[in-house]
């Protein structure tokens, strides 16, 4: 049977049992209403340790005052039962209050990887994940955590606060799972009408259409982008941003050079759903 934690107090007795029994531990931190995205990083984290745990937490310092906290979708029945099924035995799933007590007072800031992109448009997010994801991975202690490239630049901060905080786990990111015809699962997924859901498309289209750019000997960044922003257009999806970026700094390209690795990223409005997703090219 999955055990179910809602106290920290409980989570360092298990973490420390763990420890003692010399075994593995893997760690994916998520916010619930799981789909295979999820899934795929529950199971990876279930070949490279002895036991998995999962945290189910809809983390309110990560979201702004004009985003979607009291409407984000939920399923802890549904979500334990996919847990279990994915060889995760511990899920700590905590209220708000248990994580921010009164008189709670202490944040992280990444403070390069957090800036531009996602981080330019939704000022205090990283802040906000960090700080969850910190004090995840010091009260867990993790061998291994896993996450999703589906939000890049929140794993470019993960791995700088791993890094910078000496937490010593080691970060792995996972490709983004994504439905039959190109849509990157997302729990957001669940907001859009069936009208929307096919414009939702038009990220994924767009990005592939920038990787085909690309295959064909385009290196220019500027047609990469207006065949990603047509995309967008022909669907009416709002372009929230659209960027290519060097993929270890994220920082603005204007030419794909040879051997550096790059990434197209783009975040757009669906109605008055925000989806995120980027690709390789
Ligand atoms: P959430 O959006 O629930 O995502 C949890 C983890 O699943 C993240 O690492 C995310 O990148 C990954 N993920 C989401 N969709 C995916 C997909 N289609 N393919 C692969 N991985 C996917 O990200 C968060 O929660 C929060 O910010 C969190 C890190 C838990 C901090 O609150």
């Amino acid at each position: 049977m999955i055990r179910v934690f809602k106290m920290p107090l409980e989570v360092a007795a298990f973490a420390d049992s763990v420890r003692r029994q010399g075994k593995r531990l893997a760690l994916v931190p998520t916010m619930g209403f799981l789909h295979d995205g999820h899934v795929s990083l529950m199971r990876e984290g279930a070949s490279r340790a002895d036991m998995v745990a999962a945290s189910i937490f809809v983390n309110p310092t990560q979201f702004g005052p004009n985003e979607d906290l009291s409407r984000y979708p939920r399923d802890m029945a549904g979500d334990l039962a996919k847990c279990e099924r994915a060889g995760v035995s511990v899920v700590y799933a905590p209220e708000p209050a248990a994580v921010y007590p009164p008189g709670y007072q202490t944040y992280v800031d990444v403070t390069n990887a957090s800036q531009g992109l996602c981080g330019a448009k939704r000022p205090g997010h990283f802040r906000g994940v960090a700080t969850v994801v910190t004090k995840l991975l010091a009260l867990f202690r993790p061998h291994v955590a896993l996450f999703g490239e589906k939000d890049f630049q929140q794993l470019k901060v993960i791995e700088a606060l791993n890094r910078d905080l000496d937490l010593g786990c080691d970060i792995v990111g996972m490709p983004i799972v994504r439905e039959a015809d190109g849509l990157a699962m997302s729990s957001r997924n669940a907001y859009l009408s069936a009208d929307e859901r096919k414009r939702a498309l038009a990220l994924s289209r767009g990005l592939l259409a920038a990787q085909a750019l690309v295959r064909g000997g385009e290196s220019e960044v500027e047609p990469l982008l207006a065949v990603i922003r047509r995309e967008l257009q022909a669907s009416d999806v709002r372009e929230d941003y659209v960027e290519i970026v060097d993929a270890h700094t994220l920082r603005p390209i204007s030419r794909i050079e040879p051997g550096v690795p790059s990434r197209a990223l783009v975040a757009g409005f669906v109605g008055t759903t925000r989806l995120v997703d980027n690709m390789s090219v």
